[in-house]
């Protein structure tokens, strides 16, 4: 059975890519039945089209409430049809409204290891624990989404990530991110089990 993803992304879209490619390669059984972003010039939207896939955005009004928005968003993403929801760098926390319509579906991925920087700019505060000394290595992880909670769900996949002494910020957020396309895609795998 090929799964039904629906991805939401913020911005580039790297990891939304890796997951094309890992489709279209046959890498993974799945396929990516929309992509629905809330930032208009998210670069993602233009690889989801290249792909021929539903490129949905999905702007918030400014008198809507978050919840408002939230079931909004559930209703239009039902409609796909979704197994999984995948969020790879949406950058809006999700409520209820949004969550109890996919229970146990929603994935999140976070460039941190469970536990360690929840919220955004979480390579940037990575890398100045590590300046200060405070930590040696970093990491990916895939988790479910289960509840309001920030980037702290069930944890279906990790990986530590090494920070060298050399890194600058870049060289870490290229580091992280190779790992971040490898893991999104081997996830589903492990959530099926
Ligand atoms: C990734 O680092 C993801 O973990 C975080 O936002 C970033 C999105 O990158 N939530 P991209 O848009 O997939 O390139």
């Amino acid at each position: 059975m090929t799964a039904r993803l629906v991805v939401l992304i913020s911005g580039n879209g790297s990891n939304l890519q890796a997951i094309l490619d890992a489709c279209a390669s046959g890498d993974i059984s799945a396929q990516v039945v929309a992509v629905f972003s809330n930032q208009p010039e998210a670069f993602g939207l233009e690889r989801a089209r290249r792909a021929g896939v539903p490129a949905i955005l999905f702007l918030k009004r400014a008198e809507q409430t978050r919840r408002g928005y939230d079931a909004e968003l559930a209703e239009q993403v039902a409609a796909y049809s979704p197994d999984w929801l995948v969020l790879a760098g949406w950058m809006r926390l999700l409520t209820a409204p949004f969550l109890d319509r996919f229970p146990n579906r929603v994935v999140n991925l976070h460039p941190a290891l469970p536990g360690s920087f929840p919220g955004t700019h979480a390579i940037e505060r990575a890398y100045d624990a590590f300046k200060s000394g405070e930590i040696r290595h970093t990491g990916v992880m895939v988790h479910l989404v289960p509840d309001e909670g920030v980037d702290s769900g069930p944890v279906l996949a990790e990986a530590v990530v090494d920070i060298r002494a050399d890194d600058d910020l870049a060289a870490l957020e290229a580091r992280i991110h190779a790992v971040e396309h490898y893991l999104l895609v081997a996830a589903p795998t492990a959530a099926k089990n």
